[in-house]
This record gives structure tokens, C-alpha cells and sequence, in this order.
């Protein structure tokens, strides 16, 4: 697998029109191709054709037992590729209008026509449809669904870029599609739901850009079980190689806990810099990366999430010491992925979302 990777802009009409074109073309000769998303930079192929989703995963060099998740040209052709069970009818039907498209995944029971590869054998695909103009010129024109993970190696941090997408996959694709950065910069939220009474139960897979204040309106809201692959890895310590930068990362809850070690060289991953809790002063930092400098809102740190990680990645230092976040909005999600991917693992936080906000009170307004 060696191919020369093109980046095609889109940011001109003429260029766009060139850009999507191209990308239709080698998506249905089977191929895989780059595409922007409101939510991180996906690695597309047809959804239909298992031939061409196998690309994805050998591109990625991805575990066949992780299932991807399937984008459609447009809400109305959910049943295309899932059957809704009448019970929850209803509230898919509301949650589609009210968030598709956008970033919100669907767990739903599987139609035949999706291939066993797509979904890792198992009974339900992950369903979403993408808001991003360029991701749905391309999938209106080529009018099928489209499997897509995020577009960087298995276990790395996801592409919130194109350049981002090229350190990943450069020679392992044909094209990227670029259009700038990405508008949230976390993976969507993935959702199951189950009837319940009086409300249908929504458990939030995988925490994202959509709240759990976001769901409340539509159902009770619980986090957690995690991800297919979670549920795969049985010792905590694999989930190590999950979101993780290649430089060992350290969640530190206390700055009081930090000892630097003789000749040893650290960088800072902080939510405000100077104006966070005592973070900045512990040390002389190699760098010191602010993910919302000044306001410290939670949207616009997730915006510069990955791509903070990666240049502190990038910068061969022997630890990246990060500061925690409030866990409430897309705090939540931040956490997660910093948790999964810090070498001490504290302990992750389950049950109601609404008792971890308590712990922050008078937070909300950082959001
Ligand atoms: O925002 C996003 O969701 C991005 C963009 C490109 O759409 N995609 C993305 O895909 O993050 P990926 O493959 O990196 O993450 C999908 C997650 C995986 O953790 C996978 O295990 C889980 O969704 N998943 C997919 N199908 C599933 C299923 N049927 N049941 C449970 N989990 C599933
Ligand atoms: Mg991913």
C-alpha cells in the first residue's frame, strides 16, 4: 500500500466543485478518501461495498472487531440501513429532527444490506449523518452511505485537520479533502436508547459534542457502557493505546502531585494557562499549550483539543502533564479521552453526569 496522497482545497468554488468530483470518482471505484466532518476528519469508503470498507480498516491498520460508523446523504434514509424498533420510534424520530444532521450516533439494530464488516459482526450499526457542506456534497452526489471512523491510526489521537490527516495516513490514501479546521473537534456522541417508562432511557456510549443537557429534553440520560472496543479490551491497562499520544500523557489532579524528575523535560496541556489554578507556576514547562486561553469555555477548548495534543506530542518531551476540566458539557468528553489516555488512570467517573456537575458548582458559566 503505497500511494501518493493528494490534498485537494475547497476553500474557492471552482476548487471545491474539482475537490468533491474527485473524491466521488475514487469513492466509487472503491476506494477510500479523507473527507471533513463537523466532528473530526473521517476516512470514507462506500458503506454498501465490503470490498471497499476493508481499505478503511487496513489503511488504519484497525482491529476488525472494531465496528465503524455509517453517514447518510440524509435523515430520511435511516431505515435504509437500520431497523428502528416501534418502541423507540418516537424518540429517534425526535432526536433526528432535532440534531441530524450533526453530531449525534445512533445505535441501532442493523439492516441486512450493511455488511458484517462494517459492523464487526455484531447486530446494530452506529448511524449518523454529517453536517459539514463539503462531507455532504460529496455523499449527496454519490448518493450512498458512507462507512467513516475517524481518519488517523488505530489508537492515535483524531485529525481535527487536513495536515493533521496527512501526518496519519500520508502514502496509506489517494486523497484528503480539506476544509480547514474542524468545527467541534470531538468525535460525535454516540447514543443507545431503550424504551422506558415514563421516558425512553438514553445511554450515552461515547461522551461527544452533544451534552447530556442536550439529550435530557428526550429522554433519562445515563453514561456509559463504553464502546464496543472497551467492552473487547478486558485489562484496563490496554486501553493505553486508546486516544493516546505516542509521549506517556499524566492526568494530574493535584498540581501538588507533580515530581519532576532530574534531567526530565515536561510540557503542559492547561485550560487557561496563567489564569488556571497553579498549574502554569509548578514548573519551568518546555511548552505550555492553552486549550481556551483566557475564556476557558469548554466548546472552544474541544475545538483545539486534538490538535494541542498533537503538537505537544510532537514536541518529544519525556511526559505531557495535564490539568483536569470541569466535567460538565463537552468537559465530559475531554476527561474521558484524557483519562483513557493517561498512564496513571485515575479512576474514571460513572453514574448521573448531574452529580459530577454538583462537584463543580457554579461552574456553568465557564461553558
Ligand atoms: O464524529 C464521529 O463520530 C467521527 C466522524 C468521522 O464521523 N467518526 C468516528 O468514528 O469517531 P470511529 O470509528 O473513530 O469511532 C466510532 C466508535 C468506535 O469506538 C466503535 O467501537 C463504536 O463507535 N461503534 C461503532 N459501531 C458500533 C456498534 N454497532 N455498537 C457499539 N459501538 C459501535
Ligand atoms: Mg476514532
Amino acid at each position: 500500500m503505497s500511494h501518493v496522497t493528494a490534498v485537494l482545497p475547497t476553500d474557492e468554488p471552482p476548487l471545491m466543485h474539482q475537490a468533491v468530483e474527485e473524491a466521488v470518482r475514487l469513492l466509487r471505484e472503491g476506494e477510500v478518501v479523507a473527507l471533513p466532518t463537523e466532528t473530526v476528519y473521517g476516512l470514507a469508503a462506500n458503506a454498501l461495498d465490503a470490498a471497499a470498507v476493508a481499505k478503511i480498516f487496513e489503511a488504519k491498520e484497525r482491529p476488525t472487531f472494531d465496528p465503524l460508523i455509517v453517514h447518510l446523504p440524509d435523515k430520511k434514509q435511516l431505515d435504509t440501513v437500520a431497523d428502528v424498533p416501534a418502541e423507540i420510534a418516537q424518540v429517534v424520530r425526535q432526536l433526528t429532527e432535532k440534531f441530524w444532521p450533526g453530531p449525534l450516533t445512533l445505535l441501532l439494530p442493523k439492516k441486512a444490506v450493511v455488511p458484517d464488516i462494517v459492523t464487526a459482526g455484531l447486530p446494530t450499526v452506529a448511524v449518523r449523518v454529517s453536517s459539514n457542506p463539503v462531507f455532504r456534497r460529496v455523499i449527496t452526489a454519490l448518493g450512498r452511505p458512507l462507512a467513516a471512523p475517524s481518519a488517523n491510526r488505530f489508537g492515535s489521537i483524531s485529525p481535527t485537520s487536513a495536515a493533521a490527516v496527512l501526518a496519519e495516513l500520508d502514502g496509506r490514501i489517494h486523497l484528503i479533502v480539506d476544509a480547514g479546521a474542524s468545527l467541534f473537534g470531538l468525535e460525535s456522541t454516540i447514543i443507545q436508547i431503550e424504551p422506558g417508562q415514563p421516558k425512553p432511557v438514553i445511554t450515552i456510549v461515547r461522551p461527544g459534542p452533544l451534552t447530556p443537557e442536550d439529550l435530557k429534553p428526550f429522554g433519562k440520560v445515563r453514561l456509559g457502557p463504553r464502546t464496543v472496543l472497551d467492552q473487547a479490551t478486558e485489562a484496563p491497562g490496554q486501553l493505553a493505546t486508546h486516544y493516546a499520544p505516542r509521549t506517556p500523557l499524566r492526568l494530574l489532579t493535584r498540581p501538588e502531585d507533580f515530581h519532576p524528575e532530574e534531567g526530565k523535560r515536561y510540557a503542559l496541556l492547561s485550560l487557561r494557562g496563567e489564569e488556571s489554578d497553579g498549574y502554569v507556576g509548578l514548573h519551568d514547562w518546555e511548552e505550555v499549550m492553552m486549550l481556551s486561553p483566557g475564556s476557558g469555555k469548554l466548546p472552544e477548548a474541544a475545538v483545539r483539543f486534538f490538535h494541542c495534543l498533537r503538537r505537544l506530542d510532537d514536541l518529544g518531551v519525556d511526559e505531557i502533564i495535564a490539568e483536569p476540566m470541569f466535567e460538565h458539557g463537552m468537559g465530559i468528553a475531554m476527561m474521558d479521552k484524557l483519562r483513557r489516555a493517561s498512564v496513571n488512570k485515575p479512576a474514571p467517573v460513572h453514574g448521573n453526569p448531574v452529580h459530577q456537575r454538583q462537584r463543580f458548582s457554579g461552574a456553568d458559566d465557564r461553558e
